[in-house]
């Protein structure tokens, strides 16, 4: 039902087991693209619902079967007239996936095919979202997970791994660092990989958040679509589920795509500014949006194409840019979502100031991740407050604060 393609030279493999890369471009250049025959996948828009999880998009993904119990996707789409003065603002949020990130969706993809190629341990890299998705996800199967993570990542994250009980390798460096050495030992020890890019089934679980999008706009979708990217997995899955629902008539669009990256963590911003033909440009990262703190972008290439392809653009934002995002959101919507989350906000708001967004637009941001994921990140507003156990020491509190 579906090939494999190389998104540099274009070269066509049958999937197999062993294939990851284009083995001629390498692992950077040589991502594959997942290829259907459309022409025989018959879909209507009858099919889905707008609360079912992924396993309702089964004949376009490449699994035969699904393999986890815990309830993926079906995450909410929120609407909200005037905010930020445009006509409509979008809210995929999917802090409300069993682990509370969006990873959840290519995990569980991963877990079909590891148990369809009959492997027992699956590993993955990760700044700590895949990371916790594999484990919770793993937990839910008969699968071993080994996670690399960097020692830095956040603490809740790691939680997250231990208590789920997967084999945790806290690597002393970077997530660049713990990508290249889980690798090696995937590769040594046979397991399957879940390593973002790499893999090219992982994307197609999270395009599922781009079908969701569609299904739940009844098949009109937004302007814009707006993402926080760090590999850049996320961001060409999102243009790859439109593209899917376009080439089977289901929708009549695809919407533009924009990337944001932290400023200090630009690389993929940096490679599409420099233009055709796309060249991986890697620096040192350095974000308090841990889960886009990627200084060697994995699937650069797809991004930069896909997002061209769209009519769609990427842009900088800063720390403090995220940091009132998380803010603003939250008070404004209700959604407190993790500062990778929150960046598509932050995104937002640059593109207005822009000019790039229209306010005639509707545009869609996708929050990735949930906020209580990384309470560090706003630990500035937590403050030591004592009030002495008296009514009348309450009531002066209460008339200082109150608005
Ligand atoms: C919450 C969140 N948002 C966005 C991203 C970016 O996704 P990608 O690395 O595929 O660009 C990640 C990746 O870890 C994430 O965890
Ligand atoms: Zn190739």
């Amino acid at each position: 039902m579906y090939k494999l393609k190389c998104i540099s030279c274009g070269k066509i493999y049958e999937p197999s087991p062993k294939i990851y890369v284009c083995p001629q471009c390498g692992s950077r250049l040589g991502t594959l693209e997942v290829i259907y025959d459309y022409e025989k996948i018959n879909l209507k828009k009858s099919d889905f619902s707008p609360d079912g999880d992924i396993s309702q998009f089964i004949k376009v993904l490449p699994i035969n079967s699904y393999v986890t119990h815990l309830k993926v996707g079906g995450t909410p789409l929120y609407k909200f007239k005037n905010l930020l003065g445009i006509k409509e603002v979008q809210i995929k949020y999917d802090g409300t996936n069993p682990t509370a990130s969006y990873k959840d969706r290519a995990t569980a993809i991963a877990l079909a095919k590891a148990y369809e190629y009959n492997y027992e341990t699956i590993y993955c890299a990760s700044t700590g979202n895949a990371a916790s998705s594999l484990a919770g996800l793993a937990a839910s199967t008969k699968l071993e997970a080994f996670i690399f993570v960097p020692a830095s990542a956040p603490i809740a994250k790691i939680a997250q791994l231990y208590v789920y009980g997967a084999k945790v390798i806290q690597i002393d460096g970077t997530y660049d660092e713990a990508f290249d050495i889980s690798m090696k030992i995937g590769e040594k020890l046979n397991w399957y990989s879940r390593n973002s890019a790499i893999n090219p089934y992982l994307l197609e679980g999270k395009k599922t958040g781009a079908l969701e999008v569609a299904v739940q706009t009844f098949y009109d979708p937004p302007d814009i679509v707006i993402v926080g990217v760090g590999d850049g997995t996320v961001i060409s899955s999102l243009y790859k589920g439109f593209y899917d629902f376009y080439k089977l008539g289901l929708i009549n669009k695809i919407p533009k795509i924009i990337g944001v990256q932290a400023e200090n963590a630009d690389a993929i911003v940096r490679t599409f500014e420099k233009g055709k033909p796309y060249k991986p440009i890697d620096i040192y990262a350095k974000t308090l949006a841990d889960s886009i703190s990627v200084g060697k972008p994995r699937d650069v290439i797809k991004a930069c194409k896909y997002v061209e392809k769209s009519g769609g653009t990427f842009l900088r934002v800063s720390d403090e840019e995220i940091y009132s995002a998380i803010l603003e959101l939250a008070k404004n919507t209700g959604i407190f979502g993790e500062p990778a989350g929150a960046a598509s906000y932050a995104g937002l708001k640059k593109a207005i100031k822009l000019g790039i967004v229209d306010k005639n637009e509707k545009a869609c941001i996708f929050v990735t991740g949930n906020g209580l994921k990384d309470i560090k990140a706003v630990e500035k507003l937590i403050k030591p407050i004592k009030i002495e156990p008296k009514i009348e020491k309450v009531l002066e509190y209460i008339n200082e604060v109150k608005s």
